[in-house]
């Protein structure tokens, strides 16, 4: 990936609230990151931190209301999508940017067969016939390792396993041949083989397609092993971004160090958990006018009960949003 490189997908300054009984959530503070061409980014953080609604909210996918896209710029392809025709949207909106998420709303249909369900978005989006719509979709399911995928096109959802209707959703969101590929924790209910088996098929199909994918995990061995640059969310902000050598080797948030040190071995086959650091997750009710983390952290300091600490640069490609300083002192003992 070529570090100049025009992003594919430009996000600046996101902001999502949901509007609720109880009041504001306040799930996405202006959230920024960017996509390059090919690169596979991983988007990790605790249940909440705003990874779904982030994703979601950049291709229009949330219901309003409750949800309420306040500001920002979702540069794409020259154009806003957050300031775009719906029509535009929608032709943009899995096609040229693919996605998988894990809402049922957007998963597979199980009243339609496999065959109808990836022949859709090739009638809609690329205007192929019937005919020429199902045999591109045979080729997909064959392309995604579905065995005898022309058979296979009239079976109903039920009649695949987990693992295969998890590669029938790739081969869905791959079927206009997308730029861009979001997947939002696609591997999370499988065993660990299967899981395996996907992530070398995502793997292959980034060499063979070329797309820059967002891969959403809670799974830190997962990031390790296909990642090229990470966003740790927290709170809902990003609280550190950098390559991922760089983000494993020195991680400078201390919610980063936390999650790190939740692994039991980063590379090993144990899933990590990002649930057991201390405390409590912060509740979203206002825009944040001190650090989410603070309450957590080991390093808080009378700073961060003031002000939501900015991102700045701490190495290259290496952002956080904190104000504590670790110096030279090695990360381990911090
Ligand atoms: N429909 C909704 N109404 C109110 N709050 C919501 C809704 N959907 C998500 N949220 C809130 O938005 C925040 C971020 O959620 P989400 O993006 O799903 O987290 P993640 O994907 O990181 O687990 C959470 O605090 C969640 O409670
Ligand atoms: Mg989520």
């Amino acid at each position: 990936m070529p570090d100049g490189a025009e992003p594919v997908l430009d996000v600046k300054g996101l902001k999502t609230v949901f509007r609720t009984r109880g009041g504001e959530v306040h799930a996405v503070n202006s959230v920024s990151f960017d996509l390059r061409p090919g690169e596979l980014l991983g988007v990790v953080g605790e249940s909440g931190s705003g990874k779904s609604v982030t994703m979601m909210s950049l291709i229009g996918l949330l219901p309003s209301p409750p949800a309420d896209v306040r500001g920002g710029t979702v540069m794409f392809d020259g154009t806003d999508l957050l300031h775009c025709s719906e029509e535009h949207l929608r032709s943009v909106r899995g096609a040229r940017i693919g996605f998988i998420f894990q809402d049922p709303m957007t998963s597979l249909n199980p009243v339609f067969t496999i065959g109808f369900q990836l022949m859709e978005p090739l009638r809609k989006h690329m205007g192929l016939d019937k005919r020429a719509a199902r045999a591109r979709a045979a080729e997909l399911l064959d392309l995604v390792g579905i065995p005898d995928p022309a058979r296979r096109l009239d079976d109903y959802p039920h009649q695949f396993s987990g693992g295969m209707r998890q590669r029938v959703m790739i081969a869905i969101a791959l079927a206009c041949d997308p730029k861009v590929l979001i997947a939002d924790e696609p591997t999370t209910a499988l065993d660990v083989t299967i899981q395996a088996q996907i992530l070398e098929l995502v793997r292959e199909l980034r060499q063979k397609l070329g797309m820059a994918i967002v891969w959403i995990t809670h799974d830190l061995g997962v990031i390790a092993g296909i990642a090229d640059r990470v966003m740790v969310m927290y709170g809902g902000q990003v609280v550190e971004q950098a390559p991922v050598g760089e983000l494993f080797a020195n991680p400078r948030h201390p919610y980063t160090r936390a999650l790190l040190k939740t692994v039991p071995s980063v590379r090993g086959e144990r899933t990590a958990k990002l649930n057991v650091i201390e405390g409590q997750p912060p509740i979203l009710k206002a825009e944040p006018s001190a650090c989410a983390f603070r309450g957590r952290c080991l390093h808080a300091m009378a700073r961060c009960d003031r002000e939501n600490p900015l991102r700045r640069m701490v190495g290259p490609g290496h952002d956080i949003a904190c104000f504590w300083d670790p110096g030279q002192e090695e990360w381990q003992d911090a």
